[in-house]
This record gives structure tokens, sequence and C-alpha cells, in this order.
């Protein structure tokens, strides 16, 4: 692990810095996606009803963070919904760690593997890969309207 970062929890005081992060890195290829920051923040406060929150710090700076809940008891799985890292932190061992600490804090609730989507367009899939994530047999369907 890279010693110039650390990983903690989160604190409320965070989200500007994730919705900052979030915005930004959703909006590049293959995302594209627009979010407002308003709808952004709507969005991950309303995570923070049932998930928990780590960031990597470095030098003060938020550089990444993930969310993710033990929600679906049944399944016992650890949902991941949001993994971000920001562009210029990538590639130094963040994303791993995020995940790392996310699969930590919920051991005690005997989670039997993690789960979340990813696009394949995405370069997160070749890390997920690398991580030994495996394809499962559910996808996702859409319908136009
Ligand atoms: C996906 C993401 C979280 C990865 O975070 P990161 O901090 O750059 O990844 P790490 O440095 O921890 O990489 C861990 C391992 O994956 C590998 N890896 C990372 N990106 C990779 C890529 N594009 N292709 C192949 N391997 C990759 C690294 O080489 C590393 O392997 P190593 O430990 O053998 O060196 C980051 O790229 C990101 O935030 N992307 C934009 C948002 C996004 O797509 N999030 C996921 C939504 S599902």
């Amino acid at each position: 692990m890279d010693a110039r970062f650390k990983i903690r929890a989160a604190k409320k005081s965070d989200l500007n810095e994730i919705v900052k992060i979030l915005v930004g890195e959703f909006a590049k290829p293959p995302y594209n996606e627009k979010w407002g920051k308003k709808e952004a923040s709507n969005k991950i406060k309303e995570y923070f009803k049932f998930c928990k929150f780590f960031v990597a710090e470095i030098n003060r700076e938020i550089a990444g963070f993930i969310i993710a809940s033990s929600y679906y008891h049944v399944t016992k799985k650890l949902w991941i919904y949001e993994l971000v890292v920001s562009e210029k932190f990538q590639g130094r061992g963040i994303g791993k760690a995020l995940i790392d600490a996310a699969i930590n804090h919920f051991k005690k609730e005997k989670i039997t593997g993690v789960r979340l989507i990813a696009s394949k367009k995405a370069r997160a899939f070749k890390f997920y890969k690398k991580l030994n994530f495996k394809e499962t047999d559910f996808v996702e369907l859409e319908k136009q309207l």
C-alpha cells in the first residue's frame, strides 16, 4: 500500500469532495453522465441512510471513495454502489485499498462475496478482473421509453 495515502471512514464534511469526484469522473467516457451537483449530492445523501463510506486521503485531500452495504443480508454479499478515485490519483493502489477497507469492515457480518455492476467499456472492468472478480449470470436489462 502506498504510504502517502490513508483510508478512513468518511465524515459528513467530506460530502462536497465526494460529490465533486463523482461528478468529475462520471462525466468522462465511457459514462458521459452529466450529473448536476445538487442531483449528485442528493444521490450520495440517500446512500448515507444504509451504506458505509470510506475515503482515501492524501495530504488532507480526498483522493477517492467507496460506498458499500451488506443490505441484502439474504445473499450475504457486500454490494459496492460506488467506487471512484480521482484521475490524478489512479494507479496507486487506492481503489484496491478502498475495496479492502470495505471488505474488512463488513467481515463481521460474515459476507461471502462482493458484488457490483461495472461497464465492460470502462477501465474499471479490467481493474475488477485484476482483483479476481468474475462475471455472474445476471445482466442488466433496459427498455427504452
Ligand atoms: C476503477 C478505479 C476505482 C480503480 O482505482 P485505482 O486506484 O486506479 O486502482 P488501483 O491502483 O488500486 O489498481 C489495483 C490493481 O488493478 C490494476 N488496474 C487498475 N486500473 C487498471 C486498468 N485500467 N487496466 C488493467 N489493470 C488495472 C492495477 O494495475 C492494480 O494491479 P496491481 O496491484 O497488480 O498493480 C478508478 O480507475 C476509477 O475511479 N475510475 C473511474 C470511476 C469508475 O469507473 N469507477 C468504477 C465504477 S463501477
